[in-house]
């Protein structure tokens, strides 16, 4: 699998992630064409070896802060780790941005998300009560980042091999 950012052309691909993956609150096409042409966002996906996306996230930081948005895995391809790529991939991205930490709300009910983020090393932070709908509250997370200097956002190109899959 390759990790990349998005362009417009991937739109379909990622709209049918989203179908799969959120039975509701689901983003419309006009929010990831914002999310894939804002100038503070990162939207990475991961494409097969025909070049199909598979999995999608998107990223945004402004200051020292970078928040974890969505990330989406095809279901025929969850447990392979790739939404673990795509959150270091962005990690990467929001360190070069000058980001000190990482953000993000997930659902308590989501083991699965909550799975990933915990063994990407975040932490719970606060817990939002209702965030999602009556009865659905969040956990917010946080993740701690290294400064670095080089790259720039500018000159990040992201371009991995996942090995092994
Ligand atoms: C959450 C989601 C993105 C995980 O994607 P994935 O590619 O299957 O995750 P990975 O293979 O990278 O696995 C990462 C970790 O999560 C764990 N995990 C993955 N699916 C799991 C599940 N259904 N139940 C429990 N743990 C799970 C993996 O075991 C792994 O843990 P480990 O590091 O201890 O081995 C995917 O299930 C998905 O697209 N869900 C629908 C959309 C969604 O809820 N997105 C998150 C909120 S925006």
């Amino acid at each position: 699998m390759i990790v990349s950012r998005a362009t417009v052309a991937d739109l379909d691909a990622i709209l049918a992630l989203e179908e799969s993956g959120f039975d509701r609150s689901r983003w419309s096409r006009t929010a990831w064409l914002a999310e894939i042409e804002a100038d503070d966002r990162c939207v990475l996906v991961d494409r097969d070896a025909e070049e199909k996306v598979v999995a999608v996230a998107t990223f945004s930081a402004v200051a020292d802060t970078a928040d974890l948005l969505r990330v989406v895995v095809a279901p025929e391809h969850r447990g392979e780790g790739l939404a673990r790529e795509l959150v270091r991939a962005g990690i990467q991205w929001a360190q070069a941005f000058g980001a000190t930490r990482l953000l993000l709300e997930v659902e308590e009910t989501n083991d699965a998300a909550r799975r990933l983020y915990d063994s990407t090393g975040f932490r719970p932070i606060a817990r939002r009560d209702n965030y999602y709908g009556a009865g659905r509250h969040a956990l917010v997370c946080a993740l701690d980042l290294e400064p670095q200097s080089i790259p720039s956002p500018e000159e990040i190109e992201i371009e991995t091999e996942v090995a092994g899959v």
